[in-house]
């Protein structure tokens, strides 16, 4: 981990004893990881509404049997200004399909077409995830072409 930083909080014993119990509980070995992971989560939450790069994935539930769900879902797909990387789909039952959608693009638009295919009539569950490499919370890669290329 390169240019590690140094910092000190304070904060009440209370609620110390309450994160390090939350911590311990999911795995953590130690605080700094668990900070570094919130801060993170922090940091690309506070993406949504961003054009910022991010890597979205939605999980969508919906019942096939709804006229022209599945091809409007399709057809989104198709002509989404984000790039789809990769969707699977799978037919839980005779009713449900399972589709997970890794899309890669600007953190607003992955948001506006995630908002626009949980909306749809049909669509009964879903969830979209954004995530992105620890790498590029710290750089902007906004403007790339502003960076000089060696
Ligand atoms: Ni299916």
């Amino acid at each position: 981990m390169p240019d590690l930083s140094r910092t000190g909080i304070s904060l009440e014993q209370d609620l110390l004893a309450g994160f390090d119990k939350l911590i311990a509980r999911r795995g953590y070995k130690n605080r700094s990881e668990a900070v570094r992971d919130m801060i993170r989560e922090a940091l690309l939450a506070d993406r949504v509404n961003s054009d910022q790069p991010v890597v979205g994935t939605l999980t969508l539930v919906y019942d096939h049997q709804v006229p022209n769900l599945a091809q409007r879902l399709t057809e989104m797909q198709h002509e989404s200004e984000s790039e789809v990387i990769a969707a699977t789909h799978v037919h839980l039952d005779q009713e449900y399909c399972l589709e997970v959608i890794i899309m890669r693009g600007r953190a607003n638009q992955i948001q506006t077409m995630a908002d626009q295919m949980l909306a749809m009539r049909g669509v009964e569950l879903g969830k979209l995830v954004l995530t992105n490499s620890g790498a590029s919370l710290t750089h902007d890669h906004h403007h790339p072409h502003t960076h000089s290329h060696k």
